[in-house]
């Protein structure tokens, strides 16, 4: 087969990884792709924006199959697009995947069929929106642009005057520009956050490893949000939290998009936080997380193009997912500065050889002057899986001693939760 991998971030690297082991798989390309990616794939340049370009080499290059990594393809109609063409394509259609691209409504879709969720208010206009303000007794308060902001859009919100400021900044100063032309304000939950993620053909569901994410800069989450710094996989659950997830988030939104006429088809995230009256659903997203898929990824044991042609030829009633046993943590290097103004072109050095169990995926990196540099705010993903989440965070901080670039920064404690929260566990038993 000939495949296509559409973007060229850390997730995309670990999906042309986990692809290029497929004994299906022929020909592999990736559009743009990263220097990480090149060793492996053939990157061309066309940017995931540009679905008609894509349209084109993929019937040049006699593309079997194409997997989209972002969510701004899929939310432009890259599935639709590709599959007016007749051209096999992974991921959901325009209509499936504002479950992802507008929070107003994936929020209202929830509402209507009861799937667990905080209490919330959509305004389009200031004046409403502060009218609101009126009547909020407890803070924080969540306001979030209804678009895509790129993990930019969502604000813990302390008091009324930081209320205002955003509502302005948002509703009236359009700072987030199309994005922001709505706003959902929520209620705020507490409780651990962790990613669910399915292959779905519609109807039938595969559950994939699960993971934590770590939004914030900081260690401790402490610090501004960010595209992610790191994640685990899978999030200790226990089988009551895990059946009530499948059996009263996941499978009723499935099943009800089929039902309201836009059937997902692709692997659903479910951002959930588990609160103390049970979990609930923060968002969902319409594709791979960043980087829980890069965690995740080595615990998968199929040929993921078995998996992927599954959900497109409607034949996951086939197959299984075959989990391996294995704890697995994935730390993201960054720039200094991110997730603010920072540098590039600072050379990346890579001293002694990694592990040879270690996994390493570029996310912002370039090649100049016949030299590896950093290229973005996230530069490298380091990932590490063994028994148990205790030696995989030892390694993977042993390997990430071995790679230099000037201001790399890191989370030491990506990984501490979990292992906090199965001692807790052990305790309780
Ligand atoms: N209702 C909420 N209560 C508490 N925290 C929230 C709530 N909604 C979002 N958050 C926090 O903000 C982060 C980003 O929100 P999310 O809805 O996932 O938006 P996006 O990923 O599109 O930026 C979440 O991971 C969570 O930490
Ligand atoms: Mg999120």
């Amino acid at each position: 087969m000939n495949v296509l991998v559409v973007g060229g971030g850390g997730r995309e690297h670990a999906l042309v990884w986990k692809i290029n082991k497929s004994r299906k798989v022929k020909n592999l390309y990736a559009a743009p792709g990263n220097p990480g990616i090149a060793k492996i794939a053939t990157c061309v340049n066309i940017l995931p924006t540009d679905i008609n370009g894509l349209v084109r080499f993929a019937k040049e290059k006699n593309i079997d199959l194409t997997v989209v990594g972002p969510e701004l393809p899929l939310s432009l109609g890259i599935v639709d697009e590709f599959n007016k063409n007749g051209l096999k394509i992974f991921g959901p259609t325009r209509a499936a995947s504002r479950i992802e691209s507008d929070k107003s409504f994936a929020r209202e879709f929830l509402a209507q069929y009861d799937i667990p969720s905080p209490k919330f208010q959509i305004y389009d206009s200031a004046a409403q929106a502060l009218k609101y303000l009126k009547t909020i007794n407890t803070f924080p308060v969540v306001v979030k642009a209804a678009g895509l902001a790129g993990g930019k859009g969502v604000f813990i919100v302390n008091n009324k005057n930081e209320y205002e400021r955003i509502v302005d900044e948002v509703l009236v100063q359009h700072k987030l520009g199309e994005a922001g032309k709505k706003i959902v304000v929520e209620e705020f939950l507490t409780g651990q956050e962790c990613s669910v993620f399915v292959l779905t053909d519609g109807l039938r569901i595969l559950y994939l490893p699960s993971a934590q994410d770590h939004k914030r800069l900081y260690d401790g989450n402490r610090g501004p949000n960010t595209g992610g710094m790191g994640a685990y996989s899978p999030y200790p659950m226990s089988k009551l939290v895990t059946d009530f997830i499948k059996e009263v988030i996941v499978q009723p939104t499935i099943l009800c998009m089929h039902e309201k006429g836009f059937p997902f088809k692709g692997v659903l995230y479910a951002g959930l936080i588990i609160t103390p009256s049970g979990p609930k659903v923060l968002e969902f997203n319409c594709r791979f997380g960043d980087p829980e898929f890069q965690a995740m990824v080595p615990l998968i044991e199929n040929d993921i193009i078995e998996l992927f042609l599954g959900v497109v030829d409607n034949n996951l009633q086939d197959l299984q997912v075959k989990i391996k046993n294995l704890w697995s943590i994935c730390v993201v290097l960054v720039s200094a500065g991110y997730p603010f103004d920072y540098k590039i072109g600072e050379e990346i050095q890579i001293k002694g050889p990694l592990d040879t169990g270690t996994l390493l995926f570029h996310a912002g990196t370039k090649i100049e002057d016949g030299k590896l540099v950093t290229a973005g705010g996230r530069v490298l993903n380091v990932v590490y899986a063994a028994d148990n989440l205790r030696v995989a965070k030892q390694k993977v901080y042993e390997e990430i001693k071995k790679i230099h670039f000037n201001g790399m920064f890191y989370r030491k404690d990506i990984g501490s939760s979990g292992m906090k929260k199965m001692k807790r566990k052990r305790k309780v038993r």
